[in-house]
């Protein structure tokens, strides 16, 4: 699915991402010359908007219209972005969103420094929407994403890493603002605690299934679709479930083979070896199953919360996100 077909797939909501556009543009002014230059980089090629449009849809499809809903899809956005800002130091990309990161562009202390900006604006925002409990289910989100970025460096060129550990790693860093996506509609409704649950769950399996799929695509993805260059996972030492698999099922004669190639430090030419063996050994067939998995157990959770146009439009986004080239 490209650019165009989310677009159209997320017509529903279109007007509160337009509100949402505006508002992060404006968002975003300074008086600093250069705080506006790196904040129009970061808006001229915008993301997918995943997030946001997970949070509309899902407060809508409980019949919620709020003003208040833009600002908490502008807090999860920003906080997104900058955990983008870091990460990009961390994983020394690039490229990012199809242009230079930060970090290239600029470098590494602008890159932190604005990433810290953002999370500090996201959660100004956050204090005036006027939901302690949101306020508490973004801070937890945050803090499971620096968690998991840690708990990934940590583990990094660990060839022993299970998939239950690795799970854990992608549900922290990744799922947890999918989950706070999902909820902050209902929280800040006030829906009954089931109901919030329900939607923290549904977040946290696509989630899964999203950094899965993510993964993937570091291993088989298009830089022109997907923005960003594929195979940094394995030169960086992340050890993904494609490769958790492979390595898993192969000979310790080969097991050797490829990890010590891998810690040999491989650069971009090295990853095509490493794509071949994890390709015949199903790795990335696997990994697609296990991602499906996630995004079935999201709609095991769906199938009992109301049916309409938004419930119906987030089910296709849930599709999207193991179906997904970009
Ligand atoms: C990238 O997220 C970081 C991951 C959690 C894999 P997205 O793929 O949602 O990034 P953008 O916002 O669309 O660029
Ligand atoms: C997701 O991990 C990053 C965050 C949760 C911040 P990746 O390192 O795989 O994300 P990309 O591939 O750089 O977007
Ligand atoms: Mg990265
Ligand atoms: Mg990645």
């Amino acid at each position: 699915m490209n650019r165009e077909q989310l677009h159209l797939l997320t017509k529903p909501v279109a007007g509160d991402l337009e509100a949402f556009d505006k508002r992060l543009t404006n968002y975003l002014a300074t008086e600093s010359k250069m705080i506006n230059s790196v904040a129009r980089h970061i808006l001229a090629s915008r993301g997918k908007r995943l997030r946001p449009a997970m949070l509309f849809l899902a407060a809508r499809s409980g019949g919620m219209r709020s003003p208040r809903l833009v600002d908490a899809a502008l807090a999860i956005e920003l906080i997104h972005t900058a955990t983008l800002l870091h990460d990009d130091v961390v994983d020394e990309s690039d490229v990012r969103r199809g242009q230079d990161t930060i970090n290239y562009r600029w470098n590494n202390l602008v890159s932190v420094l604005m990433g810290d900006f953002l999370f500090s604006k996201a959660f100004y925002l956050l204090v005036s929407i006027g939901s302690p409990k949101l306020i508490k289910s973004v801070s937890h989100a945050t803090e499971r994403v620096s968690y998991g970025e840690l708990r990934q460096i940590e583990e990094a060129a660990n060839f022993d890493l299970c998939q239950k550990d690795y799970i854990r790693i992608i549900s922290d860093k990744t799922a947890s603002l999918f989950a706070t996506a999902c909820e902050a509609g209902p929280i800040i409704k006030k829906a009954e605690a089931s109901v919030i649950r329900k939607f923290h769950r549904f977040g946290e399996n696509i989630g899964i299934a999203f950094q899965i799929t993510d993964d993937l695509l570091d291993f088989i993805g298009e830089s022109s679709k997907t923005g960003k260059e594929a195979g940094s996972d394995l030169i960086q030492g992340k050890v993904t479930l494609p490769l958790i698999y492979s390595l898993d099922r192969s000979s310790q004669k080969v097991r050797n083979e490829i990890t010590g190639y891998l810690n040999n430090g491989i650069n971009k030419k090295g990853t095509d070896h490493v794509v071949q063996f994890v390709t015949e050994q199903g790795g990335l067939d696997y990994a697609y199953g296990v991602a499906r998995k996630y995004s079935e157990r999201a709609g095991n959770i769906f199938s009992s919360l109301k049916n309409n146009i938004y419930s119906r439009t987030l089910r296709e986004l849930m599709q999207f996100t193991v179906a997904r080239d970009n």
